[in-house]
């Protein structure tokens, strides 16, 4: 296992569930990359394929199309000792801690190690000690699962994935049966582990409070990966859709007046937590919007504002030559869409051109296509 291997490399990875009458396809050419102490979080929809992945991943179930390489080795037509020998280097943790109740907390995590580099009784009651201890359990290494809260169970589940000294893990949800707090902290331990061991994490998860501590989100949708960005476009657009739709007039006044308040607070360049929730509360009181469409609202209209304040400041120019021609060819192509290019649309262009501080008598600016 050199060095320099990437971790985990998926590369058109397709997966079926033969149901006898059809075949379901959940996963569709998928590729990725994940590269050494890289967290990476996982997101789609319910039935998107993400534990599917996973458990491919992991050497858990057999493919069927494409290739996985772990630490350098294809997955794909291996045998079942070579997959197990893979398996020893992963650490595993389910959003069900899957802890034997008849076992004590040692019991337990001793038996995942028994699958592991064999350790023998007094080192590996030390390795058992130890990872406890990283979980903040020590103290609880003889009690039956039974005795135990469900975070400090899940910790247990964590602290058996660590205890081989894992190159990688795998967790699927593995704070979905958490209240908040212990949902943090069993994040915050994959990541300070991930960070000190130089393991790469694969997190799935439904839970947005915990997106921040990922390097990298990839979204499966139909089956496929999309960014992150597209992600959240198409989420949003349908929401903003749905709002039009349903009250277009609101829709309308309550773009506005959320750009216009995010203008005032972003005037001096800096908006603080006061004038954030100030806004929120506004707007809040000023529509029939949740909690949650308010800050959807506000993030849109405070990158909407930057996006206009943001170009031919300072004399540096925002986007590059490539990126300014192509922004205006675009906006070429959508006025000439309709077959007819006005002398309205021409002025309209000229004007974001100005504002956007685009040269736009450099060769091919306003070039169509
Ligand atoms: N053993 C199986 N046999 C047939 N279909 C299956 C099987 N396991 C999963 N599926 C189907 O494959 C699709 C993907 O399942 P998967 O468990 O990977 O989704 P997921 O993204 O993890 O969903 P969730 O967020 O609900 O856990 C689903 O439509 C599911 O119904
Ligand atoms: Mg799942």
């Amino acid at each position: 296992m050199s060095a320099e291997t990437t971790p985990i490399v998926v590369e058109n990875v397709g997966y079926e569930y033969d149901s006898g009458l059809s075949k379901h396809h959940v996963l569709r050419d998928v590729s990725l990359k994940i590269e050494a102490g890289e967290i990476v979080i996982l997101t789609g929809p319910s039935g998107s394929g993400k534990t599917t992945l996973i458990t491919l991943i992991g050497a858990l179930r057999a493919m069927q199309a494409g290739s996985i390489k772990i630490f350098g080795n294809e997955l794909h037509k291996a045998s079942q000792r070579a997959l197990m020998k893979t398996r020893r280097h992963i650490g595993f943790i389910f959003q069900q801690h899957n802890l034997l109740d008849y076992l004590t907390v040692a019991q337990n995590i001793s038996m995942s190690m028994s699958l592991g580099p064999g350790l023998s009784g007094a080192k590996a009651r030390t390795r058992i000690e130890e990872v406890l201890d990283q979980v903040g359990l020590a103290a609880h290494i003889d009690k039956y699962p039974d005795a135990l809260s469900g975070g400090q169970k899940q910790r247990v589940g964590i602290a058996r994935a660590l205890a081989n000294g894992p190159k990688m893990i795998l967790a699927d949800e593995p704070t979905a049966s958490l209240d908040r707090e212990s949902g943090r902290n069993v994040v915050n331990l994959i990541q300070t582990l991930c960070r000190e061991q130089g393991a790469s994490v694969v997190m799935v998860t439904h839970d947005n409070r915990i997106l921040d501590v990922a390097d990298r989100i990839l979204h499966l949708e139909d089956g496929q990966i999309q960014s992150i960005s597209a992600a959240v476009a198409s989420s949003t657009s349908q929401m903003l859709k749905l709002l039009n739709r349903h009250d277009p007039e609101a829709a309308h006044y309550m773009a506005a007046f959320t750009q216009a308040l995010t203008r005032v607070a972003l005037a001096d360049d800096n908006m603080d937590d006061q004038e954030r929730d100030a806004i929120k509360t506004i707007l809040i009181q000023h529509s029939d919007l949740q909690q949650s469409e308010v800050e959807l609202v506000m993030e849109m209209a405070m990158s909407q504002v930057r996006c206009r304040s943001l170009p031919g400041q300072g004399g540096t120019p925002a986007f590059t030559p490539e990126q300014s021609r192509k922004f205006l060819a675009s906006l070429h192509a959508v006025a000439a869409a309709d077959g007819d290019v006005s002398e309205q649309e021409l002025q309209e262009i000229a004007l974001i051109a100005r504002e956007l501080g685009f040269d736009v008598t450099s060769p091919g600016a306003t070039a169509s296509g």
